[in-house]
């Protein structure tokens, strides 16, 4: 199982009392899942998840624009997490069920959930040679991807890391899963296919660096 090496609060969350996310309905952990997993199983609806949802900025965006579709979410960062379930409660959300597990705990815990579309915005890219090994995507990361998708299920994978664009294009190439249906680096590419431009795409459009957004499909 890969570790986790990120920050899980940042300096600015002072105060944090577990039970404020434990006791939220929206929150899910290795205990409340398999209620949920039950209530996925008899809505039929369609089942999207996004990986390192950051501040949520996405995540919200999408619940709002496919209000039929459920959305799971995971990203250890509990500052994150604190926040939107914030932005939950005020916008009276309830189609997001999110954690704080890794990818490789809510792997151990999924069962046979299948999504229909999968987001990895900015991954941690790890740029120093001795750290590539914590990179989040990797061969065995799609082969585990293989497992919770079915026929045309997307993955949409945006990056600001050459190095890191090179090992996703490798890694899914590789494993011959998932094929290739767009690469593009154009500055429109978040508007046109309809994702936020998160915190991570911000920076990188002011520090001018290229951004590469993949989507590969079953
Ligand atoms: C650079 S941030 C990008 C956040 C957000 N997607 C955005 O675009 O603003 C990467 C996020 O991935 C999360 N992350 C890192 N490793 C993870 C893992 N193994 N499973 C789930 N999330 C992870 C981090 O905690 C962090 O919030």
């Amino acid at each position: 199982m890969l570790p986790f090496y990120g920050r899980r609060l940042s300096r600015k969350t002072k105060r944090f009392n577990s039970f404020d996310l434990e006791n939220f309905d929206f929150f899910f952990n290795e205990i409340n899942f398999s209620d949920i997993k039950k209530k996925l199983i008899k809505s039929c609806q369609n089942v999207n998840l996004e990986i390192g949802f950051g501040r949520g900025e996405n995540l919200i965006f999408q619940s709002q624009n496919t209000k039929k579709d459920i959305f799971l979410a995971i990203d250890p960062f509990i500052s994150g997490g604190l926040k939107l379930k914030k932005k939950i409660e005020i916008l009276k959300i309830s189609n997001i069920f999110f954690s704080n597990a890794t990818f490789s705990q809510f792997l151990e815990i999924v069962g046979d959930i299948n999504f229909k579309k999968i987001f990895i915005l900015f991954p941690d890219p790890w740029p120093k040679k001795k750290h590539k090994k914590r990179r989040l995507i990797n061969e065995e990361f799609v082969k585990n991807l293989d497992k919770i998708t079915l026929k045309y299920s997307e993955i949409l994978i945006a990056t600001d890391d050459e190095d890191y664009s090179n090992q996703i294009l490798k890694s899914f190439s590789e494993q011959n899963f998932f094929k290739l249906l767009s690469m593009t680096s154009d500055n429109q590419i978040f508007e046109d296919y309809k994702i936020y431009p998160t915190k991570y795409f911000r920076k990188a459009k002011r520090e001018n660096r290229r951004i590469n957004l993949f989507i590969y499909q079953k």
